[in-house]
């Protein structure tokens, strides 16, 4: 099984960003956390990370035939973005909605998820271990589907 880990603008400046709110985690720490599990689970995965909105519609489109999961990390872009929603649908992979924080317990702004109704379900509050399981969920969805 194979799975992307898509993440949003900022999270490439996660240690340094508001750590109050984010941890002191860098995103190179996420990815060898969630490599790790995946290693015991033994999934492979790609973990990506772009500031540019196309950017990220333009990974989920080229998922299709390719990954049996993405995990998504929108940042911001969750709050805005009809365009990654639409991607997600136009690729019907199962797809994980991942936070760090819990949006829902911050700004009201961040209370509206984008992509919410088109993922599989959502994941957030959990810091680093969000992705930890969003993987397993993945590789749960992944195994009952067959
Ligand atoms: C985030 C939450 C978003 O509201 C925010 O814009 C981010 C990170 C999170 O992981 O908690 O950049 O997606």
């Amino acid at each position: 099984m194979k799975i992307l880990i898509l993440n949003g603008p900022n999270l490439n400046m996660l240690g340094q960003r508001e750590p109050e709110v984010y941890g002191r985690t860098t995103l190179l720490d996420l990815e060898q956390l969630t490599r790790e599990r995946a290693t015991e689970l033994g999934v492979e995965i790609d973990f990506r990370q772009s500031n540019h909105e196309g950017e990220l519609v333009s990974w989920i489109q080229q998922a299709k035939g390719q990954y049996q999961a993405i995990i998504l990390n929108a940042a911001a872009y969750t709050h805005t973005s009809v365009a990654l929603r639409d991607a997600i649908s136009s690729v019907a992979i199962p797809t994980i909605e991942v936070h760090l924080s819990n949006i829902h317990a911050r700004e009201e702004f961040r209370h509206k998820s984008f992509i919410a109704a088109v993922c599989q379900g959502q994941i957030s509050g959990f810091g680093a271990q969000s992705y930890i399981l969003a993987l397993e969920a993945a590789v749960n969805i992944n195994a009952h589907s067959n």
